[in-house]
């Protein structure tokens, strides 16, 4: 039996992996600030401070590491993650990163490439899974947008994916052995912003007129020429208007 931890079980993809988890004979703790449940699966941790880890971890086989706060923090939790796993006799660590985050020069993609390469040297098993963007944070991006006279949008294509299919991925990798890096998961189309923006306006019946941004700097050069892009990895199925008419 590999009692599976899900840190992050409350967010957009955790919440749909500790669903997929549940389905399956292996044991699942969940770890956040806020568990939100009272039972004894559910650690409350703040992964930045680490108390409270190692008690989460005794006994668990397998961490799927979700948890992130993209306004900072993220490497001091990898770190205490990390050491409290290798204490606790944690075998497989799995982590899910970002499409381009060695080449998009974003500091939240940064750290992101850092704790990927500090899984990778730390000498416990590991998986790292690259995704692309989820539906939500485009949906979320537009209604903000949308809020404006004119619905202004970053002039450059995405990719992306229903974060319940990134779950089931991670579902099967964490039932697996250690496989190191493996192969990056996109959503099923390339898209232009400007085709999501009028596809989230016609959904939403919202009357705006689309408006291309096009910013100075290394960040946006990096998303036009579509480092965070994976079409030969475009194995995700869900589209984002499907996405869209089923929430
Ligand atoms: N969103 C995307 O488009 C996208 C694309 C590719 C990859 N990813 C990656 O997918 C992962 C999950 O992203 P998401 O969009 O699901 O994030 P999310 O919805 O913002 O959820 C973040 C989760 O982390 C927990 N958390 C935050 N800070 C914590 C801390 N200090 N200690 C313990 N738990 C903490 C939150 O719960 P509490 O607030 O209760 O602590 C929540 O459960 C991240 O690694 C992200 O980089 C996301």
């Amino acid at each position: 039996m590999n009692t599976i931890l899900v840190t992050g079980a409350t967010g957009t993809l955790g919440a749909p992996l500790v669903e997929q988890l549940r389905r399956t004979d292996h044991p699942v703790h969940t770890l956040s600030r806020h568990p939100g449940s009272l039972q004894d699966t559910a650690h409350a941790v703040d992964l930045r401070t680490g108390h409270g880890l190692h008690d989460a971890l005794t006994g668990i086989h397998t961490v799927v590491h979700c948890a992130t706060n993209p306004t900072g923090g993220d490497l001091q939790a990898a770190t205490h993650l990390i050491r409290a796993a290798r204490t606790a006799g944690v075998t497989h660590l799995v982590y899910v990163s970002i499409v381009g985050c060695d080449r998009i020069p974003l500091g939240y993609y940064r750290t992101k490439h850092t704790v990927e390469q500090a899984l990778l040297t730390c000498g416990l098993g590991v998986t790292v899974l690259r995704t692309t963007q989820f539906h939500q944070l485009v949906a979320a991006l537009c209604a903000r947008a949308a809020r404006l006279p004119l619905m202004p949008y970053p002039d450059i294509d995405v990719q992306p994916v229903d974060p319940a299919e990134v779950a089931l991925r991670l579902a099967r990798l964490a039932q697996e052995e250690p496989a190191g890096r493996v192969a990056d998961l996109g959503g099923p189309q390339v898209e232009s912003f400007h085709d999501l923006a009028a596809t989230y306006l016609q959904a939403t019946a919202t009357p705006r007129r689309p408006v291309p941004l096009r910013l100075p700097g290394a960040v946006f050069a990096a998303y036009r020429s579509g480092a965070h892009l994976t079409p030969d990895q475009a194995v995700g199925r869900t589209t984002f208007a499907q996405f869209l008419t089923r929430t």
